[in-house]
């Protein structure tokens, strides 16, 4: 696959046609937050504060890949992905890609568009110059990751933080 400057696609399933493209300033509003709450508590911020976000991801933009899939009939957000593209010094400056935030709207899921979204980022991880992408999840979203192509390596480990 080779992508265009912005990484768009068109993703066409049974459900009907879709389009995976980068998350735009205007998209970030209340349903959008509710997509994401699928994920874990994700409140709706002062739109001051998300719009400083979004700028710094825009600074950042190498590093910052924030994907949404859009139903083409509706333009409806029906779901979410982040690649973060890691600049190492090892594997001489070697980059990594690491898969955050995967969600599709709930009456949604099921129609193989989580899987368009992985494969998507994934695919432009590997256009990025990543030698690998890698990602966390729980023991109940294995299989879905795996029928993405992935597969399980070493283990994770997290400490939460006050703040
Ligand atoms: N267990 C086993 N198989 C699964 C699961 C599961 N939990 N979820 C999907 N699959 C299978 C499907 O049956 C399908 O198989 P097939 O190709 O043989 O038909 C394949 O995986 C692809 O499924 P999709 O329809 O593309 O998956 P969907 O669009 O429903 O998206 C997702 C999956 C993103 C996990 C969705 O269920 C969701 O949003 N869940 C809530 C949020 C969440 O947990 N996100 C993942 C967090 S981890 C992270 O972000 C790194």
């Amino acid at each position: 696959v080779r992508f265009d400057i912005f990484g768009e696609i068109w993703v066409k399933m049974d459900a009907g046609e879709y389009l995976v493209r980068r998350l735009e300033r205007k998209d970030v509003d209340e349903k959008y937050f509710e997509l994401l709450s699928d994920l874990t508590v994700a409140p709706v911020p002062e739109k001051e504060r998300v719009d400083r976000l979004f700028s710094f991801m825009e600074r950042h933009a190498e590093t910052y890949h924030v994907f949404v899939v859009v139903q083409k009939s509706t333009q409806k957000i029906v779901g979410s992905g982040t690649l973060l593209v890691e600049h190492k010094f090892i594997r001489d400056l070697g980059k990594v890609g690491h898969i955050e935030d995967i969600v599709v709207l709930k009456e949604m899921q099921g129609e193989g568009l989580g899987k368009a979204l992985v494969e998507h980022l994934a695919a432009y991880a590997s256009e990025k110059g990543c030698y690998k992408t890698i990602l966390a999840c729980s023991e109940q979203n294995a299989a879905f990751y795996e029928k993405c192509g992935f597969v399980r390596k070493e283990i994770e480990m997290a400490m939460y933080h006050k703040g």
